[in-house]
């Protein structure tokens, strides 16, 4: 429990700037300075508290709702954490260390993810889309197949960021009890709003119709099934009294983090990005192109991180990764895979764009091999081959390797506050 006279004894053993340690030893040996400057400041505090005649209404009031405040209520909310932290005490879920205390890091990964993030900050007005305005409005501009892909695509994630965000914020947050992993939820969350931001932006640019592309992960089944079946996990760990500490509640946790970071950011992305991706690469909608690079970037560092998230629960709670948790999240991923690859054949009925949903297939199941030795499980598709290796090297790009050579910001410097 914190307490008001300790904070008085640390007083007496900091000296206030400008006074020297000597000093400060012989008002302690006179006579008790400390609790007499602790009066005399508790009495400035008093003074400034009460009503003057000047005082409106409004004023008057606010200071009596303070006098009538009681801190206990807010100090007994921290009971048990009044300590400094130290790392040994932190733990990535059930950690009953004070979580309003980032340092000292114990996670010096989510640290640097953080500021990773930082340092990738784009905003989708940054992205010229003239060229794919004009190609959009021409009536032989694209292909059907080429529209087919770009509406699709669109229509799944102009939602599902706004899925992975709802979950972060109204299930994974408060679930996560370490403050470095937070500090980079937080900044995820921003991210995926950025991104939904990208797809409204595309959307608005291109003059489509907006109830139909926003609507579509109700009407179209490839897009609706992926996102009822990512929704099913935000449902059982978002009711308000949900709390992890069991074996089976934390294993509920833990599935939430495997059907967010390793499929949906994992697996349900991948087909859409390779498609528009594709089309970027052959110069057709490079606006739309350029910002599904950006996000790609960023969820790329999304399921890095949700990898070692899940990957260090493991390693602090081994009871939890039993032969049956194995065997459900090797099911979660192959069922995610499986469902990306309908949504394959369903965006890409016939070969487009120098790609087919059989060379989909292969590289969504060279994508499952991934995520599921990322995670400790072995690969479900032994032998498979990446068809698309430059979608590796696209997600590995830096800021300003820029694959379109477009104008880009660095947020690092241009963004400094400047009092002149
Ligand atoms: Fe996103
Ligand atoms: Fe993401």
């Amino acid at each position: 429990m914190l307490s008001w006279d300790e904070l008085d004894n640390d007083q007496t053993t900091t000296p206030p700037l400008g006074v020297s340690s000597s000093t400060s030893t012989q008002h302690a040996d006179t006579s008790t300075p400390a609790s007499e400057a602790s009066a005399a400041t508790q009495a400035l505090v008093a003074d400034a508290r009460q009503v003057a005649s000047n005082d409106s209404d409004a004023i008057a009031r606010a200071k009596a709702a303070l006098d009538e405040l009681d801190i206990q209520e807010g100090l007994d909310e921290l009971e048990g954490t009044a300590s400094r932290v130290s790392v040994d005490a932190k733990q990535m879920i059930n950690c009953r260390a004070d979580l309003n205390q980032l340092v000292p890091f114990k996670y010096e990964w989510a640290w640097q993810k953080y500021l990773d993030g930082c340092s990738n900050h784009w905003m989708p007005q940054e992205v010229n889309m003239t060229a794919d305005i004009a190609l959009w409005k021409t009536p032989e501009g694209l292909t059907d197949d080429e529209r087919r892909i770009v509406k699709r695509n669109l229509g799944f994630f102009s939602t599902a960021d706004s899925l992975v965000a709802n979950n972060l914020i109204l299930a994974v947050y408060r679930l996560i009890t370490n403050p470095e992993c937070r500090q980079y939820i937080l900044r995820q969350a921003f991210e995926e709003a950025i991104h939904t931001h990208a797809y409204q932006y595309c959307i608005e640019s291109l003059g489509m119709d907006e109830g139909e592309i926003f609507n579509m992960y109700h009407e179209i089944p490839s897009v609706a099934k992926k996102a009822a079946w990512g929704l099913k996990y935000t449902r059982s760990i978002s009711d308000p009294t949900f709390n992890t500490g069991t074996v089976d509640t934390d294993k509920e946790l833990l599935r939430n983090l495997i059907a967010y970071y390793c499929v949906l950011e994992g697996v349900f992305f991948y087909c859409g990005f390779t498609q528009i991706l594709s089309m970027g690469r052959r110069n057709k909608m490079t606006g739309v192109a350029e910002q599904f690079q950006y996000i790609l970037r960023d969820e790329s560092m999304h399921l890095n991180f949700g990898i070692d998230v899940i990957n260090q629960i493991k390693i602090e709670n081994p009871h939890l990764w039993d032969a049956n948790m194995k065997d459900e999240a090797t099911q979660m991923i192959l069922q995610g895979t499986q469902l990306e690859i309908e949504y394959a054949r369903d965006t890409m009925p016939r070969g487009v764009l120098g790609m087919n949903a059989a060379m989909m297939e292969d590289y969504l199941k060279f994508i499952a091999n991934r995520r599921l030795t990322q995670i400790g499980l072995k690969e479900e598709y032994p032998g498979t081959v990446n068809p698309f290796p430059w979608m590796s090297e696209i997600m590995d790009l830096k800021k300003e390797k820029n694959f379109f050579e477009t104008r880009v910001i660095e947020y690092q410097t241009g963004g400094a506050l400047s009092w002149d």
